[in-house]
């Protein structure tokens, strides 16, 4: 049989080349490996979109008012499928839909509820990091892992691949898969494995790990002046440009090798370090961070250039996100509402209820 992959994606704004590299690429990468589900998180992304919604209130748009939460969620989903359409998310192949399209799983994290201990919930990470940071937590936020167990266990899933802060969430759902096949005496939930995404982090603007909770971000679909203006702003040393730089300390060079091939990657640390090496070729100058910019920006333009375009051209097609979601709950649902048949019954329940 073949296995089945399932990863979730929160609509949280726009995705960056730390969000690419990290993650995205593999995934789209995986629709050769099995059958893949994927789907936009926006249940989840209700336990934070009021705090979305207050951030865009205290810091508002340079153009236009700022947004109210149920705008921004829409714009959100509405942007992330497009951002994974353009990037290669093949509809065809993968079932690619909204989470909310199959209410099933609510019901699926409500069974789960009774079987997990509250203690479980407790050691959770990220909620005890959000609690951390001063957040007055909802009930929503607290059984976050339970939703996503769910997600997960309503499509029987293998293969779930997440970046590394998901980890102790895919634990979570062992644990839950676990005491529900227990309780009831079933074999319904496969244990799913996580599969890490990123191998590398990759640097912000600033040499921090790139996020968008640091500001720091380049992001996928920006071009023109507003992608030259943030690449003009990844912080470098202060070595003066006549002096050798050292490539293995520099946020640029770090971001260029994710583009570059190994030959052009000696080729720009050789410049870093002979900054006169080629000089007839600029007049003479010695080759300074300015022009390593530079080359960054031509290669993010190379790269992306294609799925800008194929982006624009989906954006532009009346109704086809919505189409493309729609036929994805459709197989999203068929399967959730077969394990949902079982789970029912596995608790003493009638079936599932007729349509
Ligand atoms: P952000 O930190 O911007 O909020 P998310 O937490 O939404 O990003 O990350 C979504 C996925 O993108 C994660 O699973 C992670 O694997 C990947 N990712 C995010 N930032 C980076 C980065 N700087 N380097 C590598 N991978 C990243
Ligand atoms: N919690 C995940 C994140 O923040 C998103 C998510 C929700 C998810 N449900 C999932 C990921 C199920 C994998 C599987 O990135």
């Amino acid at each position: 049989m073949r296995k089945r992959i399932l990863s979730g994606v929160q609509p949280s704004g726009k995705l960056h080349l730390g969000n690419y590299f990290g993650a995205i690429r593999q995934h789209i990468a995986l629709q050769d490996e099995g059958e893949c589900f994927f789907f936009i998180a926006d249940y989840h992304a209700l336990t934070t979109l009021r705090e979305a919604e207050k951030a865009e209130a205290d810091n508002p748009p340079p153009r236009g008012k700022p947004r109210k939460a149920a705008e921004i969620l829409r714009d959100n989903v509405r942007d992330v499928a497009l951002d994974y359409l353009a990037l290669g998310l093949d509809p065809e192949r993968t079932a690619f839909f909204r989470q909310s399209d199959v209410p099933e799983v609510c019901e699926l994290a409500w069974l789960l509820s009774t079987v997990t201990s509250m203690g479980l919930l407790e050691r959770a990470h990220s909620y005890k990091d959000k609690l951390a940071r001063g957040i007055t937590p909802t009930v929503g936020l607290f059984t976050y892992p339970v939703l996503m167990a769910a997600d997960i266990l309503i499509y029987r899933s293998n293969i779930v691949p997440v970046g590394q802060d998901q980890v102790q969430h895919l634990e979570m759902t062992r644990d839950m898969a676990n005491y529900f096949n227990n309780s009831y005496g079933v074999n319904l939930f496969p244990l799913p494995q996580e599969r890490l995404d990123a191998v590398a982090t990759v640097p912000g603007i600033d040499g921090k790990k790139m996020s968008k909770s640091y500001g720091n971000t380049i992001e996928i679909f920006a071009e023109g002046k507003s992608l030259e203006k943030t690449v003009k702003s990844i912080v470098t040393d202060s070595t003066p440009v006549d002096q050798p730089k050292d490539p293995s300390k520099c946020n640029v060079m770090a971001l260029y090798a994710l583009f570059a091939s190994p030959q052009e990657q000696e080729k720009l640390a050789s410049l870093y370090r002979n900054p006169l090496e080629d000089a007839d070729r600029r007049k003479g100058r010695p080759f300074g961070y300015g022009d390593a910019k530079m080359l960054l920006l031509d290669k993010i333009n190379q790269y992306f250039a294609p799925f800008r375009e194929r982006r624009k051209e989906l954006a532009a097609r009346t109704g086809y996100v919505e189409e493309v979601l729609r036929r994805g709950a459709e197989r999203a649902r068929a399967e959730a509402r077969k394990t949902m048949e079982l789970a029912r019954q596995a608790v003493g329940m009638a079936g599932y209820p007729v349509a």
